[in-house]
């Protein structure tokens, strides 16, 4: 049985999860507008595995007979400022995650919650490869350039990703 304390905390990941996904959904929004359909893509695929995340929490806090608590998902911001803005502000938000993720573990560890521990190392995993992507593709855009043929360059490459 998870603890209160964990439960709620598990919840809350449960919601910030979502809101990634309500993120990267409001910067699809941008991206569409600007014809970076590729970039679009590759957002499209993030914002599904975020829904996939919380899912995730939502079933393990079943599994251990918990009750989840849904709460208002907080709305994301709606104006960019540029496609690179865009990937350095999606890398700070994940970057905001890692953390939580990782006082989350703190807490199960405190516990001595082991099935959370497991369960969470899937999730702690997940969080060094999301940035270390992330890095690579500002990584590139610093590189390559941000605009004219350089920047069709790059949104070929995102429209590639398959998951
Ligand atoms: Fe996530
Ligand atoms: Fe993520």
């Amino acid at each position: 049985m998870l603890s209160k304390k964990l439960q709620d905390a598990l919840n809350e990941q449960i919601n910030a999860e979502l809101y990634s996904a309500y993120l990267y959904l409001s910067m699809i929004t941008y991206l569409v507008a600007e014809n970076l359909v590729g970039f679009a893509h590759w957002m499209q695929v993030q914002a599904r595995e975020e829904v996939g995340h919380g899912l995730k929490l939502f079933d393990f806090v079943h599994e251990r007979g918990g009750r989840v608590t849904l709460r208002p998902v907080q709305g994301p911001p709606s104006a960019f400022e540029s496609p690179l803005g865009v990937i350095r502000q999606a890398l700070e938000h994940e970057r905001q995650i890692t953390k939580r993720i990782h006082k989350l573990y703190e807490l199960a560890v405190s516990q001595k919650d082991y099935p959370t521990q497991v369960m969470l190392h899937w999730f702690i995993d997940e969080q060094v490869e999301e940035e270390r992507t992330l890095e690579e593709i500002i990584g590139r855009m610093e590189m390559a350039g941000t605009q004219g043929p350089a920047l069709v360059m790059i949104d070929r490459m995102l429209g590639e990703r398959s998951e």
